[in-house]
Order: C-alpha cells, then structure tokens, then sequence
C-alpha cells in the first residue's frame, strides 16, 4: 500500500489512471477505523481498479464547542487496517485546504432538519470538504455508509446536482454483537453509558416490529410514542420516519420508510436508523 500525504501529487496519479482507463474506488474517512469502514471499502473494492481511502479530521464539519480537538485518532492502526482491505494508497494530508481557501459547498433543504437542524457548520463542511476530495481522487465510485444516513442523502444530492459523473454506494450499517452501531465515538462511552447507547437500536427494533404487528398504513405518531418511550438520552435531538430519498417526515406508514435518531448520551453524540419498510 502507497501513502500519500500530497494533494496535487495524488490528483496528478489519479489523472494518470483516469487516462489510462482505471476505475478508481474512493472511501473518504477519517479515521479512527473499524469494521463499518473496513466494510466500505471491501463494497469499493469489488468495484475499482485502483482503491483510494483518506483520513482526513476536517475541522470545516466540528462546531466551536464539538470534539475536533479530542476526536479519536489511531494512524498506525488504521494503516493496518487499510492494508488489510487491500486499499491501494491511503491519503493521509498534511495540508489539505490552500492557505487562503475561500470556496464552500452547500446542499439546501436536505441540511436542515436531523442532524443540521442541532449542527449548523456540519453539512457544509461535509460537502465542502468533499468536493475538493472528488477533485483530488477523481473517483469513478465513491463509498458512503448508511450509518450516517442523512450525509449520504446530501452527497447523492450533490453529486447529483453538480453533475459529478460518480456513482455514490451507500454501505449497510454494521452493529456491534450487542446492537450499538459502529462509530469512531463509541469509544468515548463508558460502559454503563454503553449500555444506554443499546436504546438507540432498541427503540428503532421496537419501532419496526410494532410496523410489523400492526401492518402498512399505521399512523408514524404510534410508532414514534413507542420508540421515544425506550430512548434513553441525556439529550434528545431527534426521532423522525422520513421517505429516505426526500428524508421528508411521513405522516402513514405505508412504503419505504426509514427511522432516524440521534442525540446525547454523557455527551457522547449518538446516531442510528433503521429501515422501517426496506
Ligand atoms: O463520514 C465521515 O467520516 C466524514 O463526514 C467524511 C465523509 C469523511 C467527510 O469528512
């Protein structure tokens, strides 16, 4: 496996590839790796030529008061591990943004409700950070997980409005044996916090076999009342069943409907969903 920690000089490799007719696979990260991205980039894998994962802690999506500065990180770890998924060259920048950058991208509508509604700056870093991504890689494929279900609706979006000829995969959520999701932050949990943490895939199981009980056409405030009782958040930010193209709330249960959670526990943030009706 290459690393490369120069911008220019990947975008000049990845330009080479691209004329020689490779597909290039891209897994953006950053970092602090586990299963749920090793999982990505075993998708991406099976659909390049040549396989491209950054790590890459963009201060652009991390609010004044959010953990940019304590986010985990592990970059011999997470070398290991790339290795082990048969990445090509990891990308690992020193100096990502030019000094005197000045350009943001920013997806509208999408942003602002779940997540964007409690994190004004997160989306725009996102998409910012991105594009100039897609700019330096110029991956044919790019992977995201569903974990972070709303991001990948807004990439989609993005990629979809400014005509970026990449196909966007969205990879299934991984769960730990107990159920939590996987994420970078689970490692800020203690293990009673932990324990908590298992409400958030409790309540959205709840959710769905209660959907399934009750069948199609049952009202979302039955479903929400049921899962909000399981919850157990220092503090809740949202619980939503949401069209998962149009994330738009759906009042009746009655097609493809995908619940969405987050919020607080002990100040850890905590994200899930499930799909309802796949
Ligand atoms: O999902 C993430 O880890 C980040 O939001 C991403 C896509 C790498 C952009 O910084």
């Amino acid at each position: 496996m290459d690393h490369q920690t120069d911008p220019l000089a990947l975008q000049a490799e990845a330009l080479r590839r691209r004329a020689e007719g490779q597909r290039i696979g891209f897994v953006p990260t950053m970092g602090y790796l586990h299963q749920g991205h090793t999982s990505l980039m075993d998708i991406a894998r099976s659909q390049c030529d040549w396989l491209v994962v950054s790590i890459f802690v963009n201060p652009l999506q991390f609010g004044p008061s959010e953990d940019l500065d304590r986010y985990p990180r592990d970059p011999e770890g997470d070398a290991a591990k790339c290795a082990g998924a048969g990445v090509d060259t990891l990308f690992m920048p020193q100096h990502f943004y030019p000094s005197d950058h000045s350009t943001s991208v920013a997806v509208a509508g999408l942003t602002d409700g779940f997540c964007g509604a409690s994190r004004p700056n997160f989306f725009g870093g996102i998409t910012t950070v991105v594009s100039r991504l897609f700019g330096i890689v110029q991956p044919s494929v790019a992977v995201f997980g569903e974990k972070d279900f709303q991001q990948l609706a807004v990439i989609r979006r993005m990629v979809r409005d400014l005509a970026m000829p990449i196909e966007v995969i969205g990879g299934p959520l991984i769960r730990d044996t107990d159920g939590l999701a996987m994420s970078s932050r689970n490692r800020y949990l203690t293990p009673e916090r932990r324990q908590r943490a298992l409400s958030l895939s409790g309540a959205l199981k709840h959710m769905q076999a209660l959907l399934s009980q009750r069948g199609a056409g049952t009202s979302a405030e039955t479903l929400l009342a049921a899962g909000r009782e399981i919850l157990d958040f220092d503090e809740f930010d949202y619980l939503q069943i949401v069209d998962p193209d149009t994330l738009k709330d759906m009042p009746i249960i009655d097609r493809s409907a995908r619940a969405l959670v987050g919020g607080y526990i002990g100040g850890t943030r905590l994200i899930d969903n499930m799909a309802l009706i796949p």
